[in-house]
């Protein structure tokens, strides 16, 4: 499949059509991967992977898949590019758009996302920005259909801090009709333009208690408290203990919900291992299907 849009930075871009058929694309490579099938769709074409922030899964999910794929991937620490030294994004996009096919960034400001894709002539990723992680949730959704064997009319129970990960799935939520319950505390709602514009396509309920967002809830997630750009120790003592997802919490949900983290997690802060290694906890499924989900989006942003 091919998607309507150069970039993939917030999930917005994507109709829900394309969300879907990445979501069925995905799980088609995987089943095929399993079979030990292994088409190199995308041979000698290469990835441009910038990190200014610490990655495990993002990192080795891409790269890994590039080579699944027959192509390569270039590893970038920002620190040891030019960038730290005062070359300007713009130029940054120019050169490396003459190398490579596509670049993945992972950032603090989602900004840089947006001018390094003005400015490249290849596809732009986004890797995890201080407001959006859209990867994630492409292969949250997968483990989702997977598990669930479907997505529209399912309730997702968000518990914690309305973060990066929440915005991004909240725009899940709504690209392919499941209901999404938020419950954080009042000053770490998440972003308000991405709720109202989510409300037009499904129902987005903010709450400040977590029993009103597991009611009927097929899915509860969570996300830790102190994300690499918020990681002031003092914010935890704003969430426990009434934010952690503990055994008490999962059985107010359905009686077969499963539970999701994008993970690194802090056991015993937002979750506890009770939960999260629990038979109802699918966070293996979820971080392994983050390199399905990204050889399918790469595919339909590279492929000619
Ligand atoms: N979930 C996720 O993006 O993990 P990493 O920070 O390890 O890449
Ligand atoms: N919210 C977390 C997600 C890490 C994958 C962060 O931004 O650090």
């Amino acid at each position: 499949m091919k998607l309507k849009t150069k970039n993939l930075l917030t999930l917005a871009e994507l109709t829900p059509k394309e969300f879907l058929g990445l979501i069925d694309e995905s799980i088609k490579l995987k089943k095929e991967l399993k079979k030990g099938v292994n088409k190199p769709i995308l041979k000698n074409k290469t990835l441009a992977m910038i990190f200014q922030k610490p990655s495990t899964r993002t990192r080795v999910s891409f790269e890994t898949g590039m080579f699944q794929l027959g192509g390569h991937a270039v590893n970038l620490s920002s620190n040891d590019m030019q960038l730290s030294r005062g070359e300007s994004v713009e130029d940054t996009a120019k050169t490396l758009s003459r190398y490579t096919d596509c670049i993945m960034a992972r950032v603090y400001s989602h900004d840089l996302l947006e001018k390094l894709s003005e400015h490249s002539s290849v596809p732009v990723i986004n890797g995890l920005s201080d407001s959006f992680h859209p990867c994630q949730i492409l292969a949250d959704f997968m483990t989702i259909k997977e598990k669930k064997k479907k997505l529209k009319g399912l309730k997702i129970a968000w518990i914690g801090d309305g973060n990066n990960v929440c915005n991004s799935m909240i725009y899940g939520a709504a690209l392919s009709g499941i209901e999404m319950s938020v419950a954080t505390p009042k000053e770490f709602e998440p972003d308000k333009d991405v709720v109202k514009e989510s409300k037009k396509s499904t129902k987005i309920e903010l709450t400040s208690d977590p029993f009103t967002a597991t009611k009927n809830a097929d899915v509860v997630v969570t996300d830790t408290y102190s994300s690499i750009h918020n990681s002031d120790p003092k914010r935890i003592k704003k969430f426990l203990p009434k934010y952690q997802v503990n055994p008490k919490l999962m059985k107010t949900a359905s009686k077969d919900a499963i539970f999701m983290h994008c993970l690194p997690a802090k056991r015993e802060q937002e979750v506890t291992s009770s939960v999260i290694d629990s038979t109802q906890s699918v966070v293996w499924d979820e971080a392994e299907n983050r390199l399905h989900t990204q050889k399918a989006l790469l595919v339909a942003l590279i492929r000619a």
